[in-house]
């Protein structure tokens, strides 16, 4: 008998988004009354109201009711007071003002403290959440079209509502051992001796790392599934050379398809039908990185197995691991609406611009990259179904990255294969995890990936992490540090940071002893880091937690986002503002404070539950582990095959002997 129940409304006719995939789930009757609305109880009083007619779900908000959920978007752990759309954008602004980043993760906890209840709305088109923005006590939830599979889950504890999502939609992603290590990226590594390079410059230092990541530079023009053979001559014995020294390259793969002749990825698409196509049955031309290309039609099951197949290309070379890139998708300009902007110039051209005259201009060339209208030009095969992009467009990266991930379980069934996404919806968290996509190198988006890493784990994405550093801008060696001070703790711990930026390889800055102590901490910590995550994944639970999901009646921790609960024994309070070295921290109850400097240089400091200002120099990282609990330290070690994860020292805190499971496996 589970701790959650689930019910399921069929409303109109919803397209199978491949989200759920538990199984004799049957939908329960409705009547709508004569004005087309009918309700759904709920653990509050107040029940959800469905209107058809108007298109909206709507519930009246208490006072002290908190909303979680949404995954992966802007603002923070408890998303009471803003909209948020669900329509995956490549958006490289990362800023309150927005409403939407790259996922579609439709699934809101809402909890008073005492009662709860969480529902997921399986619907792959735009979907409004506006969560008392409107109107502050009323939770809206808008659609174009009223054809999705609403599920209602109802349990005591906001965990066992995650539990149920999961029950409904399958296992996460478990990645590969060695991805818990450190990884090193940035966009414009061109040849094998840059990488060379990167791996020299952490080995000198005898820094620890296990990937380096190849951003699109490595592709011949930047065509999929191609390697440049100038830059990386015989890239099978790089990967080999590269694998001797403990480091796993992990290449990108885009979207976009380069329109090329001889190409035989471009090619093969096009004879067997396999590219997105148009209203008159041409492929879409669109432009990404390679110029032009045609998109793969990744909701044919058949295109999806054909382009799945492709990764096998890098896979025979030796490589065990990728990030899926643009698959939003991202469009720099479609063929069609570039025509259609040229012409408007044009036509302004020989005219005096008033002011909106200007505008209007200006709005031409603004608004060419991802243009809404352009997501309604293509059409998907369905297995059989003719369906417009835009009606589905939030399944693309999900099912980019379930053709790889079928894929790797077809071809290379013996292996984990790493791999994460930027585009997202629910049910890609069984095939890959997430990367939080185009931060940059700001103090504030530190804060964001504190609260994004929780909400993630609530919508099943659990090896996640943020661009360490910032990807766009340029860092600075306080913030980076700061920056690690986080990431050492989530799954995924990548610094990439985009082309023509400040060089951020932690063997660039001055105190480079204090990174290595803190990357040596990370991999001190994996024993702990893996046995949470692989607990999480196994139990169906979180790796990292809002303090509310464990101290729920407890006002203050309900509204304390800027620390973290990491897996069952410790709390994280990062600081996070320029030039501080230190912060008030809210213990919710007795805690001891680990205030590390490095694995083996620590203090120890029992401290009682309330308010604490704590001090933290840069160098240093604040741990608090809880009563009852312990927390297993390593000897580090230069990557993490060469881990031991037997012989390991333990703090504890109030526990008692045998008070920590340890997971461990061939990774
Ligand atoms: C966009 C991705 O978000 C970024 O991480 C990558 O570096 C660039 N594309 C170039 O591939």
């Amino acid at each position: 008998m589970e701790d959650y129940q689930i019910r399921k409304f069929t409303i109109g006719k919803p397209l199978n988004t491949g989200a759920v995939v538990m199984e004799g789930l049957v939908s329960e009757d409705f009547k709508a009354d004569e004005k087309g609305c009918f309700s759904i109880n709920t653990a509050f009083g107040e029940s959800l109201c469905i209107d058809l007619t108007s298109k909206e779900i709507s519930f009246n908000m208490p006072e002290d009711l908190y909303v979680y959920g949404l995954g992966e978007t802007i603002r923070g752990i408890n998303k009471r007071g803003w909209q948020y759309f669900s329509n995956n954008s490549d958006e490289p602004h990362h800023e309150e003002a927005k409403r939407s980043l790259y996922a579609a993760h439709n699934f809101l906890i809402l909890d008073d403290g005492k009662k709860c209840f969480g529902l997921f709305i399986d619907h792959p088109g735009k979907v409004d959440f506006d969560i008392g923005y409107t109107d502050p006590d009323l939770l809206t939830i808008r659609f174009e079209d009223m054809d999705f599979d609403l599920y209602i889950f109802d349990g005591k504890e906001p965990a066992e509502l995650v539990k149920g999502l999961r029950g409904l939609t399958g296992r996460s992603y478990i990645p590969p051992k060695w991805a818990f290590g450190y990884g090193q990226s940035r966009w414009g590594y061109k040849t094998a001796d840059e990488l060379r390079a990167v791996a020299k410059g952490y080995k000198e230092l005898g820094i620890p790392i296990d990937m380096i990541y190849m951003d699109i530079d490595y592709m011949q023009d930047f065509k999929d599934f191609t390697v440049n053979p100038e830059r990386f001559p015989d890239f099978p014995a790089f990967v080999q050379e590269m694998k001797d020294q403990g480091i796993h390259l992990v290449p990108i793969i885009d979207a976009g398809v380069k329109m090329e002749e001889g190409y035989d990825v471009y090619e093969e698409g096009v004879k067997n039908d396999f590219f997105c196509k148009k209203e008159d049955g041409t492929n879409l031309v669109a432009a990404v990185w390679p110029g032009k290309v045609h998109f793969p039609d990744f909701l044919n099951s058949k295109a999806r197995e054909w382009f799945g197949d492709k990764y096998k290309v890098l896979t025979d070379a030796g490589i065990e691991g990728f990030w899926n890139d643009m698959n939003e998708p991202a469009i720099f300009y479609t063929e069609d609406h570039l025509k259609e902007v040229f012409a408007e110039i044009k036509n302004l051209e020989n005219k005096e611009l008033d002011i909106w005259g200007f505008f209007q201009f200006r709005g031409l060339i603004e608004t060419i990259a991802n243009n809404p209208e352009d997501y309604k030009r293509f059409y998907h095969d369905f297995d059989g179904v003719k369906v417009r992009h835009d009606k589905v467009h939030n399944l693309y990266g999900f099912y980019m990255t379930r053709a790889a991930g079928e894929a790797f379980e077809r071809n290379n069934k013996d292996k984990r294969i790493l791999m994460f996404s930027r585009a997202s919806y629910i049910g890609m968290h069984r095939y890959g995890g997430v990367w939080t996509g185009d931060n940059m190198s700001w103090w504030s988006h530190i804060l964001l990936n504190i609260w994004q890493m929780p909400s993630l784990n609530m919508t099943g994405f659990l090896y996640s992490g943020a661009d360490t550093g910032g990807f766009g801008c340029d860092t600075t060696e306080d913030l980076l540090m700061r920056w690690i001070q986080v990431s050492m703790f989530t799954p995924l711990f990548r610094n990439h940071s985009a082309l023509g930026t400040r060089e951020q390889e932690l063997y660039r800055f001055k105190d480079m002893n204090s990174f290595k102590n803190m990357i040596e901490l990370r991999y001190a910590l994996i024993p702990y880091i893996y046995s949470e995550f692989m607990k999480a994944a196994l139990n169906d639970g979180m790796y990292i937690k809002p303090l509310s999901f464990e101290y729920r009646t407890d006002k203050r921790a309900r509204e304390t986002e800027d620390q973290i609960l990491v897996g069952d024994s410790i709390m994280i309070a990062p600081v996070y503002q320029q030039n501080k070295t230190g912060r008030y921290v809210y213990l919710p109850e007795d805690m001891k404070l680990l205030r590390f400097r490095s694995y083996n240089d620590f203090d120890e400091e029992e401290l009682p539950a309330g308010d604490h200002y704590i001090n933290a120099n840069l160098n240093e990282v604040l741990v608090f582990l809880r009563p009852g609990h312990i927390l297993p330290l390593t000897t580090p070690a230069q990557n993490v095959a060469a881990l031991n994860f037997r012989d390991l020292s333990y703090i504890g805190y109030k526990a008692a002997p045998g008070s920590f499971t340890l997971y461990t496996d061939e990774g």
